[in-house]
């Protein structure tokens, strides 16, 4: 069978690509190995879909070049996916940092792209094998477990690594180097970071304990909770820095952000008081405290602390040194960072520029979102891009 477009990914990004395309009088194919559709919509936001950030812009995005997703972005604003929120009577609210999310379920999102997508006579088929990919006289073919199909234009929407268990594949990938473009290293992000056995032992006990932190890596930084797990630390924080960091690379956390730990802690000087004790002013969980100071030889009273230990403890307080041992990979990790390189592809169309009639949209793209709607963002503006190209 021929189409004008056929679409690898009934996610985010392709049934948006999908339903642009269709509106324009294209015919679309839209093509998924999954049973169900946009599984990582459903679960997304904790179930209430966090569906886009009032804040996007291109520098909350990780890439080999940020740069590239400004077009897309406007053409395609957050402004617009909530205006089609809006008409689909979605009720949403902000909960924090301009994250907007469903009052109700994720599936409500879902529901309206699919509906999107039906009153674009988008003819959508679930639970298909793609085989193989070529190109013929009619454009490309895709070879699958449904027969073959072509069409002149291939957008390929098949997402990151992440979540295997839900459906996620290298398939996007493999289209690319298939076709010659380049890749950049794809590597989990928004990702817990694990420990080193030793730090292990010594935090592990602090399994649910939250701080409110900076984390840093270089002049990359983030403030918001952080949080002890089994492994290692999550927490918002820890996610947002996962995405910048590299294997063998240190993360830098502030504990007292707002305060001068040195002050505090010379206020101290004369007291009898241990200072896990007096850290609980500061609104640290008391086997925090104990740990941490623990761990760093200092649970002393304040009248023992002399001024150079003082001074070394304030410093440490406010640059607390880790070596994360790894990440805890794609199973938990929310996104894919790397994928297709920006060089090879147009920022006004998501077309590959040596390939024309292939596109590449969303998360297999070498763009990255911060934690906090920004992934759906890119993949609603560059799937409306792409669909308006294709
Ligand atoms: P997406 O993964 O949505 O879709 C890819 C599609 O391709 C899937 O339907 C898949 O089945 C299909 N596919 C894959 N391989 C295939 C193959 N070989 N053959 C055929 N089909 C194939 N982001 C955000 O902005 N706000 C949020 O609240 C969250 N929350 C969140 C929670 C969790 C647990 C995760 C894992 C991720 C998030 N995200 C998020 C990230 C967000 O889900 C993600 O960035 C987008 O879904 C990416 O959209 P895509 O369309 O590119 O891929």
């Amino acid at each position: 069978m021929h189409f004008d477009v056929i679409v690898l990914g009934a996610g985010a990004a392709g049934m948006m690509c999908a339903a642009t395309a269709g509106q324009r009088g294209r015919r679309v194919l839209l093509l998924d190995h999954a049973e169900k559709l946009a599984e990582k919509i459903r679960i997304s936001g904790g179930g209430r879909s966090n569906f886009t950030n009032l804040q996007a812009r291109h520098d909350c995005y990780v890439s080999d070049n940020p740069n590239f997703c400004r077009s897309a972005l406007a053409q395609y604003t957050a402004r617009d996916f909530i205006a089609l929120v809006e008409r689909h009577g979605i009720a949403y609210h902000e909960k924090k940092l301009g994250q907007l999310f469903c009052d109700d379920s994720s599936q409500q999102i879902i529901d309206m792209l699919d509906s999107e997508c039906r009153a674009a006579n988008v003819d959508r088929r679930m639970g298909v094998r793609i085989e193989q990919l070529g190109r013929g006289e009619a454009g490309f073919v895709v070879h699958s477990s449904l027969g073959s199909f072509s069409a002149e234009s291939l957008v390929v929407a098949t997402g990151g690594l992440s979540i295997p268990q839900i459906g996620a594949t290298p398939l996007g990938y493999q289209i690319a180097e298939q076709f010659g473009l380049p890749l950049t290293p794809l590597a989990p992000a928004l990702v817990p970071l694990t420990f080193h056995v030793d730090d292990a032992e010594r935090f592990a006990p602090l399994a649910g304990v939250s701080l409110d932190a900076e984390v840093r890596i270089g002049k990359v930084r983030f403030r918001e909770n952080v949080l002890f797990t089994h492994k290692g630390l999550s927490g918002p924080a820890i996610l947002q820095i996962s995405s910048y960091w590299q294997p063998g690379q240190e993360i830098v956390i502030d504990l007292l952000p707002d305060i001068d730990a040195d002050a505090w802690l010379e206020e101290r000087a004369g007291s009898e008081q241990l200072l896990a004790n007096a850290m609980g002013e500061l609104g640290w969980p008391k086997r925090f405290a104990d740990a941490w100071l623990a761990a760093q030889r200092v649970n002393v009273r304040g009248k023992e602390l002399t001024p150079k230990k003082r001074r070394q403890l304030a410093e440490t307080l406010h640059n607390w040194r880790l070596l994360p041992n790894g990440t805890q990979g794609y199973k938990k990790a929310e996104v894919t960072r790397g994928g297709v390189s920006t060089k090879a592809l147009s920022s006004k169309t998501m077309m590959a520029a040596e390939v024309p009639g292939l596109f590449f949209i969303g998360e297999v793209v070498d763009i990255t979102g911060w934690l906090g709607g920004y992934n759906f963002q890119w993949a609603w503006s560059s799937g409306f891009v792409a669909g308006k190209n294709c």
